[in-house]
């Protein structure tokens, strides 16, 4: 791990920044949002959690519910408001746990209903809220709904749930049409009747594991209002809407036709879906505190985007514009920009991403020559400097987390891990490599579970003598461990922990006030009220920083009283 501490480069460092953490003006009574504070999600600091790669409480190789609760006072320590679960339920996890086969249940790897509840308890007790994900727009072909479908044949009601259709052409061999998978490759699998012969269709935007459900199905709409109320009442201060623009499709299923108009692509962003968050919204705030919604909504419209979070439907939405652009000043001030000027009119709080359990790690995408994001431009053997990777994330973590909004920080990137891109190829699960035909490396490397521990086996992922963690850990990795990292003044966790300490403790940074300050190119500096201002130096040449009264925290070394490239500083501009 590149180390930019103050000692090690103590000639060129200015005397008179005492410390790479101002820890003097920094450490202020850490304050999480009260339960009853309608307003927590707003600037909330939300930490996803990749539960499989999380911690391992039983020694299985798999993370599960007892390793997270073994660790909740790292995430206490860490500052974090809420922690948001990929799937945990019941399911074949033929995508990670977004095959669901029972909302009601936990998948038995993870643990149980009871330990389920046990950790909402406890994590609220440490003024950690908890948020389920939801997976409307599909589920595991073995869920019983699907098995029901199968068995009952065509045109029973079992199959309306569902999108079965005959195949096209003389023998019915040919697709419905000609749709392509987010997951690459046909949309339509062809199933077999009992008596061995050749049946009937059904769509599936994923992969064939994950049937889609028709949304124009009451009992579809029913189950899913069902399955909100199931866990709201157990506790949980919000639901994450997985693929939450898919649902409804036209019922028709049309061929995509080249440009659709705003609301007409017959799968994605059709204005009917509106009507389904208001209801979701109704039985949210039919709740005691806000139970909040966040979708995630890939869209390249903004405006269509913002429609989304009105003020009677979802209540954020993940920002993934901001999070495809490259480490590049003027494209990321375009998306601030853009992304401020849509969420203002709804009365929305943007959300700021800087990665998740589907996208390359920060410090790998910000280390290659393109530091874009795009799933389709995802290749084995692309080349990065993770050096300039990580002294990038370091400071992308403090741009992000000075924005006005809600910040999502996925697990590991808080320790600086990097993509790990030479898996065993017999050892990758996800499926959008093995439907990429091996092309697209996949999403395993940004789910490789965390160290905890540099000399312990398996890095401390389990207990003593637990099985190997479910997917190879690099032994590069040692040094990223959280006790290694806890040790180290400039580690990247100490990073983000001073840095959501300030954010905690600051008032200005929750509220909505942001200002650009004019600033030479390449540098984006802004104000949050008026003692705050945070200074990004993306261009090639040390900056002077703007009049100050303190630095409360950058992410490398000032040289000569300059912000070197690639660095970020947080300012106090009064006393
Ligand atoms: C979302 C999830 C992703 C999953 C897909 C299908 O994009 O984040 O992990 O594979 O939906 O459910």
């Amino acid at each position: 791990m590149l180390q930019t501490s103050l000692t090690e480069m103590s000639p060129s460092v200015d005397e008179d920044v005492p410390s790479f953490v101002n820890t003097a003006t920094a450490v202020v009574d850490a304050v999480n949002p009260s339960s009853d504070d309608p307003d927590w999600w707003r600037s909330a600091v939300i930490y996803q959690i990749y539960i499989r790669s999380f911690a391992d409480g039983d020694g299985d190789g798999t993370g599960d519910i007892a390793g997270v609760r073994s660790r909740l006072g790292y995430l206490r320590d860490l500052g974090v408001d809420a922690i948001w679960f990929t799937p945990w339920y019941a399911s074949p996890l033929a995508d990670g746990g977004y095959d669901v086969s029972d909302y009601r249940a936990i998948h038995p790897a993870f643990g149980d209903l009871e330990q389920a509840e046990a950790l909402i308890r406890d994590a609220l007790a440490l003024g950690i809220r908890t948020i389920i994900d939801v997976v409307p727009n599909h589920i595991s072909d073995q869920h019983p709904w699907f098995q029901e479908a199968l068995a009952a044949g065509p045109g029973s009601p079992e199959r309306e749930r569902f999108w079965f259709r005959d195949g096209l052409g003389p023998n019915g061999d040919e697709m419905p049409n000609h749709w392509i998978s987010n997951f690459q490759g046909d949309t339509w699998t062809r199933t077999t009747n009992p008596d061995g012969s050749a049946g009937q269709w059904y769509l599936h935007l994923f992969t064939p594991e994950q049937p889609d459900l028709n949304w124009n199905h009451p009992g579809v709409r029913a189950e899913h209002e069902d399955v909100l109320r199931f866990w709201f009442d157990r506790g949980v201060a919000g639901v994450r809407i997985d693929s939450a623009a898919l649902l409804v499709k036209d019922a028709a299923l049309p061929e995509l036709s080249e440009n659709p108009g705003p609301g007409e692509h017959p799968n994605t962003d059709r204005d009917e879906l509106h009507e389904i968050y208001r209801s979701w919204r109704g039985v949210a705030d039919s709740y005691p505190g806000t139970r909040m919604l966040v979708g995630e909504i890939w869209l390249p419209d903004i405006e269509r985007f913002a429609k989304y979070l009105r003020r009677d439907e979802l209540h954020t939405a993940f920002n993934f514009d901001f999070m495809a652009r490259p480490w590049d000043a003027e494209k990321l001030r375009e998306s601030i920009d853009a992304t401020l000027a849509a969420h203002a009119p709804v009365n929305a709080p943007s959300t700021w991403v800087l990665s998740n359990h589907d996208v390359t790690r920060p410090v790998t995408r910000y280390g290659r020559d393109d530091s874009s994001f795009a799933f389709a431009s995802k290749r084995f053997g692309t080349p990065v400097d993770l050096e300039l990777g990580e002294r990038r994330a370091r400071a992308a973590a403090l741009l992000t987390a000075a924005l006005p909004g809600a910040l999502y920080i996925y697990q590991g990137d808080e320790l600086g891990l990097p993509e790990v891109e030479d898996l065993p190829l017999d050892q990758l699960q996800d499926p959008m490599h093995f439907r990429s035909n091996g092309v697209d490396p996949g999403r395993d490397g940004c789910r490789v579970p965390l160290p905890w521990s540099g000399s312990a086996p398996g890095l401390g992922f389990g207990p003593e003598g637990a099985a190997a963690p479910w997917l190879p850990q690099p032994a590069s990795w040692q040094k990223l461990a959280v006790e290694e990292q806890e040790a180290d003044q400039s580690s990247m966790l100490r990073l983000y922990r001073e840095a959501l300490r300030i954010r905690t403790a600051s008032p200005e940074l929750h509220g909505p006030e942001f200002a650009w300050i004019a600033s030479p190119d390449g540098v984006l500096s802004f104000s949050r009220g008026d003692r705050f201002v945070s200074v990004t130096n993306l261009s090639s040449a040390p900056i002077d920083l703007p009049d100050h009264a303190k630095i409360l925290i950058s992410s490398a070394g000032l040289v000569s009283g300059r912000l070197p490239p690639d660095s970020s500083a947080w300012l106090q501009t009064q006393q």
